[in-house]
């Protein structure tokens, strides 16, 4: 418990001091925190994501577009948690990475619930 505490600690500071890189796998659990917080993702602000009451429709329903990517498209998934402006330039979804509001593991998580939601 101790160890595995320190470890996860210790990743989590090598993963924020990387750049957005390759999908490392992170905490579905933080990550649903992460995503419904009103300081954090605050995705509910532009996605249906579950549980979340008066969800936005600026942005498409997360579970509808998770049924789209399989889990060789971590990367792009990853991609546009970190950044969306890298499939569209004109986006308002807020660059989480480069602007810093999540950092390389947060993303991680949230990428992680993602593919939690993910109707099997
Ligand atoms: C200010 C509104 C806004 C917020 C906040 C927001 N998004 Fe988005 N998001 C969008 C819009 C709009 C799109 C559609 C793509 C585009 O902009 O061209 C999108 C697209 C996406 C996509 C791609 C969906 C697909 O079908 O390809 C994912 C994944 C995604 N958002 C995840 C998230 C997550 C996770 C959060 C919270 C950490 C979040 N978004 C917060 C507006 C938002």
């Amino acid at each position: 418990m101790k160890i595995g505490t320190v470890t996860a600690f210790s990743l989590a500071l090598a993963l924020a001091a990387l750049p957005a890189v390759a999908p490392a796998a992170g905490n579905a659990e933080n990550g649903k925190k992460i995503v419904e917080a009103k300081n954090l993702g605050n995705c509910a602000a532009c996605h249906v994501i579950p549980n979340m009451e008066f969800p936005g429709d600026v942005g498409p329903d997360l579970v509808a577009s998770m049924q789209g990517f399989t889990e060789k498209d971590r990367g792009t998934v990853r991609q546009w948690v970190w950044d969306a402006r890298a499939f569209d330039p004109d986006t308002i979804m807020p660059p989480f990475g480069p602007n810093k509001l999540l950092t390389n593991a947060e993303v991680d998580d949230v990428v992680e619930y993602l593919y939690s939601i993910q109707k099997k």
